[in-house]
């Protein structure tokens, strides 16, 4: 199955896009197969690579399928690691890259994230670009920098037109219980809208992460120019994923 096109340019519905990371089970995601979503809202679930092809079989189909990483090479002696192209073979529409855990704990640069980004790409697969600043970071009012750098790195030099997806991440948010506040959020968002407005000219949906959870979303969600949400802890337990999936 390709990614659907219509996700990411319908400009007025929201995107939640769940991210796993290293949990779940078979068990877990059985609970998930009975998923409602009365709002319209597109709905990603980031799943583990174990847990991808249960997933085709017993989610509700209006839920795509994402994973969470894909290799920076096409394929050939690395062991352990996994293709885009076999990720498409297991009908995943998206992936995320880049995620802070990653850049940090694996140490992945700008750079590998940018051919991580083009492997998707040239496998159909949709990439959920991560980009964000450490709390040092913000303490040195470095934000702006730090976001715009990784554009340029991970993202500017992707040939037009694709889809793609940013998501917003502040390092500091994420699992921590804190956020950003609101005016942060836009004017943080809005610097990112502008800076990918330097590269391209398609929409391109900016999602939040970091700590966003079923008493925050509705909030968070109607700050101009976030496009959705990307959910970590929260989205583990399905009544608070559904009612983030409902905002
Ligand atoms: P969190 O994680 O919602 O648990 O803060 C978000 C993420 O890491 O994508």
């Amino acid at each position: 199955m390709s990614a659907d096109p219509n996700s990411t340019t319908r400009i007025n519905s929201k995107i939640i896009a769940a991210n796993w990371k290293m949990n779940g089970s078979e068990e877990l995601l059985k609970e998930f197969s009975e998923f409602e979503v009365t709002k319209g809202n597109d709905v990603i679930m980031c799943l583990p690579f174990t847990l991808l092809d249960l997933a085709n079989t017993l989610l509700p189909n209006f839920i795509k399928i994402g994973a969470q990483n894909c290799s920076e090479e096409d394929k050939g002696a690395f062991t352990g690691e996994v293709s885009a192209s076999m990720l498409r073979e297991r009908n995943v529409s998206y992936v995320i890259v880049g995620h802070s855990e990653r850049r940090t704990l694996f140490r992945e640069t700008d750079s590998t994230v940018f051919r991580k980004v083009q492997l998707a790409l040239k496998n159909g697969i949709i990439p959920i670009v991560c980009i964000g600043e450490t709390l040092l970071e913000k303490k040195k009012k470095k934000t702006f920098e730090v976001l715009d750098r990784q554009i340029e790195g991970s993202i500017s030099k992707i040939e037009t037109p694709v889809q793609l997806i940013v998501a917003y991440e502040p390092v500091w948010a994420i699992g921590t219980g804190l956020t950003p506040n609101i005016n942060e959020i836009e004017e943080t968002h809005f610097h990112i809208k502008q800076k990918l407005g330097e590269f391209f000219d398609f929409y391109i949906p900016i999602l939040y992460g970091g700590s966003a959870n079923s008493e925050n979303c509705d909030e968070i969600i109607s700050v101009p120019h976030v496009s959705g949400l990307l959910v970590g802890g929260a989205s583990l337990e399905k009544r608070h994923f559904a009612k983030i999936c409902n905002c």
